[in-house]
């Protein structure tokens, strides 16, 4: 059985995830809005990886005889002055995100809940990725930077990423 702080916590991470995937679906139609198909797909991709985050807590919550309670999520932003600016805020937001998956490690710790430091030791990895994958775009985008023709090639590139979660 799970404790209360645990519970808690993981309830809260459940929002975030959710929350990052709005987010993601935000910067999709803002890429839909630009014509470029292959990044709106890319991040549509990305929020698929987050609902499977947040499902993933959902899961473990139940197994561990908790109770999932979903919260409101707030409104993601709407609007970014660039396909650089959308990367670069994506990254901002992930590392926030590797914030609170250590601080809820550390709980796990600190509880001596050693199911949840097993379980969450999986997001720290994932984090890993998580930040390498945005930063990955972020350098791609500056070495295209007034290249004619160059976000053209890198959408067609962006268009081509799957659903592919490890761990499922
Ligand atoms: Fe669920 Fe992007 O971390």
């Amino acid at each position: 059985m799970i404790g209360k702080k645990m519970e808690a916590a993981i309830n809260e991470q459940i929002k975030w995830e959710f929350y990052s995937g709005y987010m993601y679906l935000s910067m999709a139609a803002y890429f839909d809005g630009l014509g470029l198909a292959g990044f709106a797909s890319w991040m549509r991709v990305q929020e698929l990886e987050e609902r499977f985050h947040a499902q993933k807590f959902m899961a473990q919550l139940v197994e561990r005889g908790g109770t999932v309670k979903l919260a409101p999520i707030d409104g993601p932003p709407t609007g970014w002055m660039s396909p650089l600016a959308v990367f670069e805020d994506g990254l901002k937001h992930e590392r926030g995100v590797t914030g609170r998956i250590g601080a809820l490690l550390e709980l796990a710790q600190k509880e001596k809940d050693h199911a949840a430091v097993i379980f969450i030791e999986w997001f720290v990895t994932e984090q890993v990725e998580e930040e390498a994958s945005f930063a990955g775009v972020i350098a791609q985008l500056k070495l295209i930077d007034k290249t004619p023709g160059g976000l053209f090639m890198l959408d067609k590139d962006l268009a081509a990423r799957t659903f592919n979660p490890t761990g499922a």
